[in-house]
């Protein structure tokens, strides 16, 4: 049996409050213990976004009520709220500001470089901003981070001219962390129900995501769940869920020699925590059975979207026990928190 730190996934949707139906505070955060991780952080495209507030009121009060798992909720920048000297507290009650410079699933996607300019000079400069930024945007929000003097996170990047870009970035020393899903490592590009954004890569862009693994902050599911009704439509909507499947993947890999047990540590707990600036949770660890082979199943998951773009695969290592707070909250397949354990690490 292998321990592990309580896993940190800083990238995931929850759709409470406005879809539901797709997945919600209490069956993502099932989902989460399930696959490892004790805390997550909650990104701002619901519906409505959370932009201020009462939004970030609203979100907060559902996962107060049914988290299983710790988290923290996102801000996201919108075209009405780049003063945050405006709102002072309002940022460190959330996970980090996200920004969507390029289009996804949401109406969030800003356009206006001088709203780009704004966020990045007032929010607070000792919590994060996340950057949905691809390619040559990517660069641009690189540059603002120097201009501004401060960090910046790349969301799930996927491109080989990504990775060399922020490689060649940290060598100066500017401030840029940047995450990888598990998805962008282990699939290549297609069409259909493989929709997502950043869109599945070439082998080379997945070749090179592995080759330069040491300038990879974070593993982060991105855990974007949408039904396999919806996604099997005409208007089949970006993102896969992530969350149950993320971990064994990558022990998977471990077994193949393809990275190390540190390599996991690193960026599913000791980076994400230093970058995200989350505190200790006492007691807290995981125990996986790294011997233990087993099919991939969407039958056999705890998110609510019914579906893996995994669904299949032949996996080797499984979460057998989640403790929190010393309680064990997962074990051998099945829940043990209760609605409402899971605490917000920034209240
Ligand atoms: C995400 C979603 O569905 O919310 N979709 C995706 O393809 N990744 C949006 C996002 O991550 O920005
Ligand atoms: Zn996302």
């Amino acid at each position: 049996m292998l321990k592990l730190p309580g896993l940190i996934d800083p990238h995931v949707h929850i759709r409470e409050p406005g879809a539901t139906h797709k997945e919600d505070w209490d069956t993502a955060t099932q989902a989460a213990l399930a696959g490892g991780f004790t805390t997550i952080l909650a990104m701002p495209n619901t519906i409505p976004p959370t932009f201020d507030r009462k939004t970030l009121d609203l979100g907060l009060a559902s996962a107060k009520e049914k988290a299983r798992c710790d988290y923290a909720q996102f801000l996201g920048a919108g075209p009405n709220n780049a003063d945050w000297d405006a709102y002072p507290d309002l940022p460190p009650r959330a996970a980090g500001l996200k920004m969507y410079l390029d289009s996804t699933f949401g109406e969030l996607r800003l356009d206006d470089m001088t709203l780009w300019m704004q966020h990045f000079a007032t929010f607070p400069k000792h919590l994060p901003i996340v950057l949905h930024a691809e390619s040559r945007t990517m660069a641009a929000g690189i540059l603002l981070a120097e201009i501004y003097d401060r960090p910046v996170h790349i969301a799930h990047l996927s491109l080989k001219e990504e990775i060399l870009v922020v490689k060649a970035a940290k060598e100066k020393g500017i401030k840029v962390t940047c995450e990888v899903t598990p998805h962008h490592l282990f699939l290549t590009g297609g069409e259909g129900k493989v929709r997502v954004r950043p869109r599945l890569t070439a082998q080379k862009d997945v070749d090179a995501l592995w080759d330069n693994l040491e300038v990879i902050d974070c593993f982060a599911t991105d855990h974007a769940p949408h039904t396999l009704k919806e996604k099997d439509s005409t208007k089949s909507p970006p993102g896969f869920p992530g969350l149950e499947t993320a971990l064994p993947l990558l022990l998977t890999a471990l077994h193949q020699s393809r990275l190390t047990i540190d390599d996991i540590i690193e960026k599913m707990y000791v980076n994400p925590k230093r970058i995200f600036n989350l505190p200790d949770q006492p007691e807290r660890w995981i125990e996986v059975d790294e011997n233990a082979s087993y099919e991939i199943r969407a039958a056999d998951q705890f998110t609510k979207c019914g579906w893996t773009p995994f669904e299949g695969w032949q996996v080797k290592g499984r979460v057998r026990r989640v403790v929190l707070r010393g309680k064990d909250v997962y074990k051998d397949g099945e829940i043990l928190a209760e609605k409402g354990y899971g605490l917000d690490i920034r209240e």
